[in-house]
């Protein structure tokens, strides 16, 4: 198995490209089943994650083909072409593996009136339900039957009639689910506390390049009127505000300066804004956005919520950082509840943490020092992976088919800019 071995200590400094957004990928690629023209994304990441959904999407029949760049470039193009579909569902097997499948609900009960996918179970992260999925799909027309650990959805007459929904908490993928499923319906549809993740915004923009007819896009109240067809487009998946942010930290825990090229500092609000807080400094620049610490780190008091709020997705890595800032930081997390594993393995690189529930207290400290360490999650390796860059001595980081999930040749981007990590292969 691989891992990644990082000798800390090195400042970070130079440009450094952002990818294409994994949570905008997953969404967008099952967006392509809602018509039967060819659907082309550029800019797609090269992820485990993408690569999942691309055999989904060719298990339901749909094809995917990619070309273009060059191996030694960044990102992709991938054509999809759902022209006939030979399959509706979406078996345990691949919803186990990648929860995001369960994003092929909306767009295949929009296209075809049935969807049949597998109820996703628990993961490393907490207990992470559906229900809101349903109960929007439910609200705009669809059928439910539960059986065997899957949920069947099916539309009366073979077409959904559209509806009003209010979310009762502000969920991402079951905004997109039922927008997927709207843009097709027989009436309008109107979706209350919608999610406003820029991720969502994008998902709109490509809908509507394929024809469908949303308002209210990037508020919390999106309203729709069904079309009879959508076709097909082109379209650029945008930049990922996550791991620019990773980034940022990065340079921020080296005391470095990194400028992050492709990005967009609106994308990045509460990220930016708590960086700047914690004395780092941030500059928008033509091409994307510079970061540079050169002072000590200020403690921070940090909550995550829906965007606009600051992200469940940066928590962990703001750890990492903060625990060599200079005093006691306050992290709470409200979106998920298990979302602090991390912590014991910051903790064995010298990390002084407390949790008590939701809340954690990162206590700064001189040093950080190596050690062999195991990911439990994307973004709780990559706090493993920044600890590691400012740690003195070697950390090794293990079970890192989490972070390609959603870090775009991580190692490659960090040694340009300066930092001393591999990727070594244990056979
Ligand atoms: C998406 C992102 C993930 C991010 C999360 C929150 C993708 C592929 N993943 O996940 O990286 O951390 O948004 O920004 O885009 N909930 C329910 N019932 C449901 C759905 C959600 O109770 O049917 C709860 C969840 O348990 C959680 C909260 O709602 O407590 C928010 O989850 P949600 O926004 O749905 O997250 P995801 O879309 O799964």
């Amino acid at each position: 198995m691989d891992r990644i071995l990082i000798r800390g200590g090195q400042r970070l400094a130079g440009r450094l490209p952002i990818s294409g957004a994994k949570n905008a990928a997953l969404t967008l690629m099952p967006a392509a089943l809602l018509t039967d023209e060819p659907l082309t994304l550029r800019n797609l990441p090269r992820l485990a994650d993408v690569d999942g959904f691309g055999h989904l999407l060719n298990q339901l029949g749909a094809s995917t083909s990619v070309e273009g760049t060059r191996p030694d470039e960044f990102g992709r193009v991938m054509t999809i072409r759902a022209g006939r579909l030979t399959s509706t569902e979406a078996p345990y097997d691949i919803v186990r593996k990648m929860r995001a499948s369960i994003l092929v609900l909306g767009p295949l009960i929009g296209r075809g009136g049935e969807a049949r996918v597998s109820l996703p179970g628990g993961c490393a992260i907490g207990n992470r339900p559906i229900d809101l999925h349903l109960k929007a799909l439910e609200a705009i027309g669809a059928e439910l039957e539960m059986a065997a650990g899957y949920v069947r959805a099916t539309a009366p007459g073979g077409r959904l009639s559209g509806g009003r929904y209010r979310f009762p908490v502000v969920s991402v993928g079951a905004t997109e689910n039922v927008l997927m499923a709207a843009v097709t319906a027989r009436g309008g549809s109107c979706i209350e506390n919608a999610a406003r993740e820029p991720e969502i915004v994008d998902l709109c923009r490509c809908l509507v390049a394929m024809g469908a007819k949303i308002d209210g896009i990037g508020t919390d109240m999106i309203e729709i009127e069904g079309t009879d067809r959508l076709h097909g487009a082109t379209y650029s998946v945008m930049p990922d505000r996550i791991e620019a942010g990773s980034y940022a930290c990065a340079a921020a825990i080296t005391g470095g300066e990194l400028e992050l090229t492709g990005v967009s500092a609106d994308d990045m609000g509460a990220t930016l804004s708590a960086l700047t807080e914690a004395g780092v400094r941030v500059e928008p620049t033509r091409d994307g956005v510079r970061v540079a610490a050169d002072g000590p780190l200020r403690p921070l008091t940090l909550s995550t919520a829906p965007y606009p709020g600051f992200a469940t997705d940066m928590q962990a890595q703001f750890m990492a950082m903060l625990t060599l800032a200079d005093g006691a930081s306050v992290l709470t997390e409200t979106i998920f509840e298990n979302r602090y594993m991390h912590v014991p393995e910051l903790a064995r690189m010298g990390a002084d943490i407390t949790v008590s529930g939701r809340t954690a207290v990162v206590r700064g400290v001189a040093g950080l020092t190596g050690a062999p360490v195991m990911a439990t999650d994307l973004r709780a390796s990559m706090s493993l992976i920044l600890a590691g860059l400012a740690a003195q001595g070697e950390t090794s980081v293990t079970r890192v088919y989490h972070l390609d999930r959603g870090y775009e040749r991580l190692e490659e981007k960090l040694s340009a800019v300066g930092a001393d990590i591999e990727r070594v292969s244990d056979g």
